[in-house]
């Protein structure tokens, strides 16, 4: 059983398709945390009765600090962090404590489209404006420098009738919702292979 923490800022969709796509038998997402109070992927987490934690980097009321959550993971043992729309940057020191156990997916092929202020809709402007015809999502580790760690998998899909940024958007985390469960479920089933110099994912 392979026991992940959930980092979220918006919608959840990508928290919603990894509930629903991969086994029960295989998966405990143990809590899902956001920097947000608001949104739908925290309402989502309390409808299944996952725990949730607020983080922040400053004291604020309700929210917990990093190193918390440190403490927290390692005593309950936690084996992979997904970033699914987690827009905030990690502090170095909990990057250091858990590391290649922390995944991030990216709504573009990196490394194009990726680095500071490449979040959310922003991408999908500068592949628009770009006019590139073929665009994708990338699940990659985290490493201390924004979208550079390790490319786990990409999906590619053709944008080339897309009419706005908006719709490729909606094409790519079409594509997003199909490649994130199948990553995680890869993890689950101890097929995603680690060396220095490449990730190799086993049938
Ligand atoms: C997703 O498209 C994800 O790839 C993107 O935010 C969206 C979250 O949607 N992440 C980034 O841009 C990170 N750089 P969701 O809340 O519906 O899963």
């Amino acid at each position: 059983m392979l026991k992940i923490a959930v980092f979220v800022s918006g919608k959840g969709s990508n928290l919603k398709s990894v509930y629903n796509k991969v086994s029960k038998e295989k998966l405990n997402i143990c809590t899902v945390v956001s920097n947000k109070e608001d949104c739908s992927a925290l309402s989502f987490a309390s409808e299944k009765e996952i725990p949730i934690f607020l983080v922040s980097e400053k004291e604020k009321e309700g929210f917990v600090d990093y190193l918390f959550l440190i403490n927290e993971f390692q005593k309950f043992s936690i084996d992979l962090i997904l970033l699914a729309g987690f827009l905030k940057k990690i502090p170095d020191y909990f990057i250091e404590a858990f590391e290649n156990k922390i995944i991030n997916i990216h709504p573009a092929l990196l490394p194009k489209y990726g680095g500071k202020g490449m979040y959310g809709l922003n991408v999908h402007r500068a592949v628009f404006n770009a006019n590139e015809k073929i665009s994708g999502a990338t699940v990659h580790f985290v490493d201390k420098i924004y979208d550079n760690g390790k490319i786990i998998a990409q999906r590619k899909i053709d944008i080339s009738h897309a009419n706005s940024p908006e719709e490729i958007a909606e094409q790519v985390l079409n594509i997003e919702h199909e490649l994130l469960p199948y990553i995680i479920e890869k993890f689950a089933d101890m097929k995603i292979i680690i060396t220095d110099s490449k990730i190799k994912i086993l049938d």
